[in-house]
């Protein structure tokens, strides 16, 4: 049997888990069940980062010994996953003896072979980031990470001959396109590997500074460097380095790492350039995922946005979860996380479609045929191109699961469910009833649960509870066996006439706004109708304060790119150079009356300080403004320089 192995990264433990935590870990866990699904072994390891500076300042802070401290919070990630029914077998810690074993071979191994050597350094340290920055790499002298100033350390250490290995890197991205995935990040590992920049790796810690770390086999007076040891956890969970028995490794080695953009470095240059350097073969794919940010900034503790993924799971439940932040975020880029997107999200997709599509059914079901299963008749053209959109959906899922592309892969499988609901409205098996035609009224029922057994087994990766219940209430116990999926693929048939299936599905609830938004929605309204009242008294109400109009922040810039939106027929994508650092996304609703073609060089006026609005997944930093009359609608432009602030 074909096995697969993914890894998450494992977590620092100076930091609680939050959505950013769990959502790579779900993508692990989907990943997973998703081999498993295509008759694979599939094996998933996650854990806990315990070494280090950072660790210890952490420990201190909460007056506890550094192992005290570790074991508390790599607990608390651990009863996360538990919580989240994350589908973990392994969950290392780099402080476990094993792991220790391992790392000290790894060192071992590439210091006899003389990739690693003794040498005086001297840099700017970051504790914070646990690393030696070069002056080059400093903004204003500070941490570009951490705005803090970082301190100057001379002192001996070992280094790991990375350099030897750069032109091999390379190349060997070159040759394997989808090494690092999505392009993006080949393309920044590749300008990383740009000239001669790459320097050797100091991989030890001097035991005078910090103690905290696993010691280095040739050298009693260091500890190693936390990304070296943290990076070995992959292989050293297999048993690579630490027991006789290699079975594990040789069955799962090289696997597959999941991860987001701000640990591509370790993971793109340090990661492979050691595995070449202990002959091991290097990993099948570095997945990087961009960040969830809460309105627009990355989530951290001191700002108070982190997003408690316990909470969100519990609240609105874990499968509907799950499929938003698969379907919300693009693998590769950034996503803003709201609960009014997951509300929307959740009620639009998986209450409105899906849920709608089998309640429907079933209780047809229930009234036409006692919840029996009716057989299948001659089949129509229409009934054939449900048959047909949703294989050809399901292959096309497959294929984009296995490009990590879940979010294409979800909107694909979404258009055969609404689809089958719009087949449920044209068939209309009510009046087919009514008229006393019974065979044709039982194909089309056939028809529409066969394909929802197929929809309801292709989601178990994402909803892997929902999946089990649809099944269920399709009369089928889920389990899994080889060959499901080509069966899946191949046959019509999966159901068993005169079976009986549940009456009622009521699988995905309507959402409610979350309750402060409602408040504040209310708020509103009471305040429109007041304001509404003053109106019908007071005319003059119409006109604006000159300190308002002033706080509009118009501006000219020039658009340098333009496309239509990925997800709406009516909205155009937008890059707008408005003088600032970078141009800005805008999102604006003129397809109907523009080809993006046309517009890339074209001066515009925006509206600059609108709050940043996610239209159809995409956040639009402002407002592209048109003049309207009836039918006719155009573009504001000015010849004034991009920037220049319209008074
Ligand atoms: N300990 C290292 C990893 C060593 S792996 C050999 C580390 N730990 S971490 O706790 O900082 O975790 C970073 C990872 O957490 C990211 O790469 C990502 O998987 C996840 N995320 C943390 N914040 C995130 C977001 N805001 N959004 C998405 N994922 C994020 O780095």
């Amino acid at each position: 049997m074909s096995s697969f192995y993914i890894t998450t990264p494992i977590y620092y433990v100076n930091a609680r888990p939050h959505l950013g935590h769990a959502y790579t870990t779900i993508i692990a866990d989907t990943l997973k069940r998703f081999y498993a699904l295509l008759g694979m072994d599939a094996r998933m390891l996650t854990g806990t980062d315990e070494h280090g500076d950072k660790i210890v300042k952490a420990a201190a802070k909460e007056k506890k010994s550094p192992k005290e401290f570790v074991d508390g919070i790599s607990g608390e990630f651990a009863a996360l996953w538990k919580d989240l029914k994350i589908d973990y077998d392994q969950f290392i810690r780099t402080t476990d003896e094993e792991h220790k074993k391992s790392v000290q071979t790894l060192l071992q191994k590439i210091y006899d072979k003389g990739d690693i050597y003794y040498g005086e350094y001297g840099g700017h340290y970051c504790f914070g980031c646990e690393r030696f920055y070069t002056e080059k790499e400093l903004e204003d002298g500070l941490c570009p990470q951490h705005k803090t100033k970082p301190e100057y350390i001379s002192e001996k250490n070992y280094f790991f001959k990375m350099s030897k290995y750069q032109e091999w890197l390379k190349q060997y991205i070159l040759d394997n396109p989808d090494f690092i995935r999505p392009e993006r990040y080949k393309n920044e590992v590749l300008a990383m590997l740009e000239g001669n920049v790459l320097e050797d790796l100091c991989i030890s810690r001097p035991k005078s500074r910090l103690e905290w770390g696993i010691e280095l086999p040739f050298d009693k007076d260091y500890v190693c460097y936390v990304w070296f040891d943290a990076l070995a956890n992959y292989i050293s969970a297999l048993g690579w380095g630490n027991s006789d028995d290699l079975t594990k490794f040789n069955t799962y080695w090289p696997g597959e790492h999941l991860v987001a953009k701000d640990i591509l470095k370790p993971h793109g240059i340090f990661w492979p350039t050691m595995l070449k350097a202990a002959d091991l073969p290097v990993y099948k794919h570095l997945n990087v995922h961009g960040y969830w940010l809460v309105k627009d900034t990355k989530m951290s503790k001191s700002l108070g946005n982190v997003v408690d993924p316990r909470f969100a799971a519990e609240h609105f439940g874990l499968d509907a979860f799950r499929y938003f932040l698969l379907r919300d975020m693009h693998f590769g880029s950034d996503a803003s996380y709201s609960e009014e997107a997951l509300i929307s999200r959740i009620n639009s997709d998986l209450a409105n479609d899906l849920g709608n599509l089998f309640s429907r059914v079933l209780s047809m079901n229930a009234k036409y045929f006692a919840k029996e299963i009716p057989a299948l008749g001659e089949l129509s053209e229409d009934d054939e191109q449900i048959f047909a959109s949703v294989d050809n959906a399901l292959q096309n899922y497959i294929q984009l699961f296995k490009e990590v592309r879940f979010s294409q892969a979800l909107e694909g499988l979404w258009e055969p469910i609404r689809l089958m609901n719009k087949y449920v409205d044209s068939q209309a098996p009510w009046a087919l009833y009514k008229e006393g035609k019974q065979e044709r009224l039982a194909t089309v029922i056939r028809v529409l649960l066969e394909n929802m057994y197929k929809i309801a087994v292709i989601l178990y990766p994402v909803m892997p509870e929902s999946s089990k219940k649809m099944q269920a209430q399709l009369g089928k116990e889920f389990s899994f066996h080889g060959k499901l999926m080509d069966d899946l693929l191949s046959c019509k048939i999966h159901l068993r006439t005169g079976q009986a299936v549940s009456e009622t599905s009521n699988l995905f609830p309507r959402l409610e706004k979350p309750v402060e938004e409602k408040q504040a929605g209310k708020k509103q309204n009471s305040k429109n109708a007041k304001q509404n009242n003053a109106k019908e008294e007071k005319t003059e109400t119409a006109c604006i304060e000159f300190a308002d109009f002033q706080k509009l922040d118009l501006r000219v810039g020039t658009i340098v790119a333009a496309e239509q939106h990925p997800d709406a027929d009516k909205l155009l994508r937008f890059e707008v150079d408005l003088g600032e650092e970078k141009p800005r996304q805008i999102i604006s609703g003129i397809a109907e009356f523009y080809k993006p073609a046309d517009l890339v060089g074209h001066k515009v006026v925006v509206a600059a300080n609108l709050p940043p609005r996610k239209l159809r997944g995409l956040v639009s930093h402002g407002m592209i403004l048109t003049a309207e009359k009836g039918e006719h609608l155009s573009l504001l432009t000015s010849a004034a320089p991009n920037g220049a602030k319209i008074s």
